[in-house]
């Protein structure tokens, strides 16, 4: 539905071909996890895929056996030797990963949290109505666990790092439809400035990646997401969608040594929707 980003063109859907072919192995020697894969369409797989060509060595997790079997070929092309079950709602599952990544790899280098979560009814409701389960439920998959893996990450970030996440838009502007999720979006990219200065004089870096919509799974329970996306097409300075794989280059080159001086950041990756009024 998109245009791919020109560096990562020429996928085809063989599994062996998943991966875009790129000669500079900007990310060599670099690890990491990543944390969102639910299928192809997925954004986390649009980052994990920029981040293996560039030459990372990734963990990857899936939410639970219904998700494993689309996740695992994925996670086989990538050459993951580390795939393990993430359910936010399920203790001791996130502090597995990291025990395992920490006892497999000693350190890491990124990690990638691209998951959210809200119940239906408190995402198609009215801000003014969300009931507390609802709310807490909505910042506990989509903003608390971001702060918990970076509190989890940190004693393996001994050289630096950078952790990413998620969010959109709808933060900072009322966008029809996404109601709570753009509260819990707000706390996100909050968290991200606090958690930048905390970490910051460890060497390790904390960004938002703001993409503009994209036609997932989970924007699958957005009502008319349809219209967002024909509006940001038309609105966006670039007159495109973005492609997972725009959003995909865009990380993996925040995850570089060449960004060590950029920090706190919500970047958004649009095609320059959100500079129009
Ligand atoms: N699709 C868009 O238009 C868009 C735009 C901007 C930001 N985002 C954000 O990007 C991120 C990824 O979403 P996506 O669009 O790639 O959709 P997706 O459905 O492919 O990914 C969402 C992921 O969240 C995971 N998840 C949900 N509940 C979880 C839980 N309890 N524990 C662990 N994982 C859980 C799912 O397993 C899935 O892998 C989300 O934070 C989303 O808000 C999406």
């Amino acid at each position: 539905m998109t245009d791919a980003a020109p560096a990562l063109e020429s996928e085809s859907k063989q599994p062996s071909a998943l991966l875009p072919q790129v000669k500079a192995k900007l990310l060599e020697g670099k690890k990491g996890l990543i944390v969102g894969i639910a299928n192809d369409q997925s954004i986390a797989w649009g980052c994990a895929k920029a981040f293996r060509a560039f030459g990372a060595e990734l963990a990857v997790t899936y939410l639970n056996d219904k998700a494993r079997k689309y996740v695992e070929p994925l996670a086989q092309s990538l050459e993951a030797r580390i795939v393990m079950p993430l359910d936010a709602g399920v203790p001791g599952q996130m502090e597995a990963v990291f025990d395992r990544m920490a006892g497999e790899w000693g350190e890491i280098d990124f990690v990638l949290h691209s998951i959210a979560f809200a119940p239906k009814d408190a995402l198609h409701g009215r801000v003014v109505d969300v009931k507390r389960e609802g709310f807490l439920a909505t910042m506990e998959v989509s903003c608390w666990t971001f702060m918990r893996m970076a509190h989890l990450a940190e004693p393996l970030m001994r050289k630096g790092g950078t952790l990413f996440t998620m969010t959109y838009y709808g933060s900072q502007m009322v966008v029809k439809n996404y109601n709570i999720m753009g509260v819990a979006k707000a706390a996100l990219e909050s968290a991200v400035r606090y958690m930048a200065a905390e970490l910051g004089p460890k060497g390790i870096r904390v960004h938002a990646i703001s993409p503009g919509p994209l036609a997932t799974r989970a924007a699958s329970g957005i009502p008319e997401f349809d219209e967002l996306l024909d509006k940001a097409k038309s609105k966006a300075p670039a007159r495109s969608l973005v492609s997972i794989d725009d959003v995909g280059v865009a990380t993996a080159f925040l995850a570089h040594d060449a960004a060590r001086l950029i920090t706190g950041e919500t970047l958004y990756v649009d095609g320059g929707y959100h500079i129009m009024d």
